[in-house]
């Protein structure tokens, strides 16, 4: 008889995991107060405010701008810093596409590095060959919440004289040796769309300790009116990128579950581990000592089983009752990237790069995209240990009967 629950065995769970997002009568109040207030702008109110200095304080930054969505926040970062025409940003092609078409929607130009096969965040050993006189930044993004190495690519920076966007999104709360992400480089930006770690629906922000990336910054999101200046007087090409008082509202009475929320991640994930690092074709991303707070937003594991393939093994672990998803492709693989975002740029010979993404084959984002990357999600790490001990029963036991999934 089989044992599989793939092939009509038992389930190892039954029950859900935890559900997201969290909420309670608080958050429920802190939004109907806003309403009950009539200031639903920052214009008039005092949440947007009031969450920029907390969040950018907790992430040890001096200045935050609260904008409608991390996409929209990476675009202005990148502006801030001087990201503009013909310049070209240094990325990993492993993240979520807004990392890049930020990059783009300026008619700049992705440089895709691969990634670090044990962190999965760009290898920054492979950086400086792909430096060239048009360089002007790197994006560096602390994938599923694990802080890249922010030590050599900080030097590799400064020796360069290179910006350096930190996209979060991911991130909330994570550290690199004792220091929160998004203070190391020119600016940091969050999401708070409705998966990540801190949640208002959508919602993002741009941190940073420079004075004038956050001036930029501000400018750009209020339609280019300068700080201290006319309300009719707009110096700089913006747009209205603000984010409402019930947004902030909702985020700064959410604040109140990160630190606990993030301790429970922390736990359960290094609980999965160690434990799941004991078995046979499972490795889980090490664990890094200089990484003293992960974001874990994601879990990522690897499969490296030769006896069955990755699909089959996670139609088989959401067959036991756990929720994985394979995660991204390689963002030079995007036809939304394969071309300027100005198409009359697609013959310019500064952008002929973009067209040699077809030639690209990054071993290592491909190894991960396609065959090895299984992601449970930071919702599943709220569980408890004996949630946690279910996921790993789940795991052993296909690992025990791999032979059932041989196609
Ligand atoms: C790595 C990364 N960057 C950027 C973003 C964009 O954030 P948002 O969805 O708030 O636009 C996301 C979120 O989806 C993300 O995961």
């Amino acid at each position: 008889m089989k044992k599989l629950a793939i092939n009509g065995g038992p389930k190892t769970r039954t029950k859900p995991f935890p559900a997201w997002p969290v909420w309670d009568e608080a958050d429920c109040a802190a939004v109907a107060d806003v309403v009950r207030s009539g200031q639903w702008w920052s214009g008039g109110g005092t949440k947007v405010k009031e969450f920029e200095e907390k969040f950018a304080a907790y992430q040890e930054c001096k200045y935050g701008v609260c904008v409608p969505t991390g996409t929209i926040g990476l675009m202005i970062a990148l502006r801030a810093v001087g990201v503009g025409f013909g310049d070209e940003v240094i990325v990993t092609p492993y993240t979520f596409i807004a990392s890049a078409s930020a990059t783009t929607q300026l008619n700049a130009i992705n440089i895709f590095v691969d990634i670090d096969p044990d962190t999965y965040n760009i290898d920054p050993a492979k950086i400086e060959e792909a430096i060239t006189e048009r360089t002007k930044a790197i994006m560096v993004v602390h994938i599923g919440g694990h802080p890249a190495d922010m030590d050599a690519i900080m030097e590799i920076a400064q020796k360069r004289n290179l910006k350096v966007i930190e996209d979060c999104a991911q991130a909330h709360a994570a550290e690199w040796r004792g220091k929160r992400v998004g203070s190391f480089g020119d600016a940091g930006v969050f999401s708070f769309m409705a998966s990540k770690n801190l949640s208002c629906g959508e919602g993002g922000i741009v941190v940073t300790n420079t004075e004038d990336v956050a001036d930029t910054s501000w400018s750009i999101h209020n339609i280019g009116r300068v700080k201290g200046g006319g309300w009719y007087e707009h110096s700089v090409m913006g747009s209205n990128y603000r984010m409402t008082e019930f947004q902030a509202a909702l985020l700064l009475s959410q604040m109140k579950n990160l630190d606990s929320q993030t301790a429970i991640r922390n736990d359960n994930a290094l609980y999965l581990t160690e434990k799941l690092s004991k078995i046979d074709g499972i490795s889980p991303l090490p664990w890094d000592d200089r990484i003293t707070t992960y974001g874990c937003h994601l879990f990522i594991l690897r499969y490296r089983a030769q006896e069955a393939t990755r699909e089959r093994f996670m139609e088989a672990l959401k067959a036991e009752g756990v929720h994985c998803s394979p995660g991204y492709g390689p963002l030079y693989k995007e036809k939304m990237l394969s071309a300027p975002y100005d198409p009359s740029l697609a013959t310019h010979p500064d952008f002929a790069r973009i067209a040699e993404y077809k030639d690209l084959h990054l071993e290592h984002t491909e190894r991960a995209a396609y065959k090895e990357n299984v992601w449970l999600l930071q919702n599943t790490l709220l569980g408890t240990r004996k949630d946690m001990d279910d996921i790993v029963s789940a795991i052993e036991k296909i690992m025990d009967n791999i032979d059932e999934l041989e196609d």
